[in-house]
């Protein structure tokens, strides 16, 4: 079998995931390196993996880039993609600063895992979406080949780590502080998040809606190729470790058959659906840490609307909201033969 020199970039909270990704799903790699600002080895279930400190050549040789490097603000990609590219990489990148960009296909394989080709007329680059944005697309999309679907007003309920290794750590230490009397220092997150929720994931922008809320309006269009699916989304941290929720309301051109719609669900790629109100059973971010799939219950239609669906969408964030999804695309890169 043909085998890839991988570069992973990054080796925080999504980076040692998509260590854990690449060996779990048999990508086959030939040689593999780890890049990230210091000189150290890591290990990963057991697995020792030697980072080094990035620079460009880093990148001769090797075949396919994963970034999940964050340089403050913005991903390392900044930095060293045009790098990575100029010596033979493709690039999959997990950060928010190439995704909107005209030259660059923004991915989810199970909704338009076609758009990677454009990668190699573009800028080399394949942009991997928002966490909150991938699951969601995932849901939608089968549902909008049924009926066209005209309008989404999104919730998330946003893990911790999502911001993170530095946004679990403090998680943990922040409620074993507040548990001990001692007050909460919030660094890694804008507010307190032990015992607490708030509704500020990203910077304030734009009509009032926070950077993550655009991501979710915004990519939602550009990887559903449909720029009348009206999205609205109110973004929000909870104090969970990891597994992103989302209550997700939607309207389609057509009223729909919600027993059809179960049925689509539960056939479509990457959908597990848990929906049995006999045995209270929905899907809850502590059953889908470490899965790829996105998991979908409490399908129901909206009484006063008979255009009107909700669903309630739960998906590992570090998994198929990021690290999983980055190397499905490397998997469809392969399966086009174009890398
Ligand atoms: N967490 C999520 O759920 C999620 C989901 C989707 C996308 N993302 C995106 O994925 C990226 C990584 O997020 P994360 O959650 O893994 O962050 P993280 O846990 O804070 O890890 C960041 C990593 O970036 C490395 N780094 C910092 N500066 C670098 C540089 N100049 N060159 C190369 N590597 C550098 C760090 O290296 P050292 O270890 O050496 O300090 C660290 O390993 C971000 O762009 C984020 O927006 C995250």
């Amino acid at each position: 079998m043909k085998k890839y020199n991988v570069a992973v970039v990054g080796a925080g909270a999504v980076g040692v995931e998509m260590l854990r990704v690449l060996r779990q799903r048999n990508f086959p790699v030939g040689k593999l390196k780890v890049l990230a600002r210091s000189n150290r080895d890591i290990t990963v279930d057991g697995q020792v993996y030697h980072v080094e400190p990035i620079t460009p050549q880093s990148f001769d040789g090797m075949q396919i880039a994963l970034f999940a490097g964050t340089e403050g603000e913005k991903g390392a990609a900044v930095t060293y993609s045009e790098e990575a590219v100029k010596r033979g990489c493709i690039v999959i990148d997990n950060g928010a600063d190439f995704r909107m960009e005209k030259d660059v296909p923004l991915v989810v394989p199970e909704v338009n895992g076609k758009d990677v080709k454009q990668a190699k007329k573009g800028r080399g680059i394949i942009a991997n979406p928002n966490c909150s944005t991938i699951q969601m697309v995932v849901a939608l999309a089968p549902i909008h080949k049924m009926s066209k679907i005209k309008r989404v007003i999104v919730s998330t309920y946003q893990a911790a780590s999502g911001a993170g290794s530095k946004a679990v750590d403090e998680l943990f230490s922040q409620t074993k502080g507040v548990l001990e009397g001692q007050p909460a220092r919030p660094e890694a997150l804008s507010k307190r998040i032990a015992f607490n929720v708030f509704p500020h994931i990203g910077s304030f922008a734009e009509n009032d809606f926070t950077s993550e809320e655009w991501k979710l309006i915004l990519e939602t269009q550009k990887i559903m190729n449909d720029k009348k699916i009206l999205v609205s989304s109110t973004t929000v941290r909870v104090p969970v470790k990891v597994g992103h929720s989302e209550s997700v309301y939607l309207e389609t051109t057509k009223a729909l058959d919600i027993k059809k719609v179960k049925a689509v669900l539960a056939k479509a790629p990457g959908i597990i659906v848990i929906d049995d109100l006999k045995t209270s059973s929905y899907p809850m971010p502590i059953d889908c840490e470490g899965k790829d799939e996105v998991f979908i219950g409490r399908i129901r239609k909206d009484p006063h609307n008979p255009k009107g669906i909700w669903l309630w969408v739960v998906a590992d964030n570090l998994r198929k909201g990021a690290a999983s999804n980055a190397v499905q695309i490397a998997e469809e890169l392969v399966k086009q033969a174009l890398v």
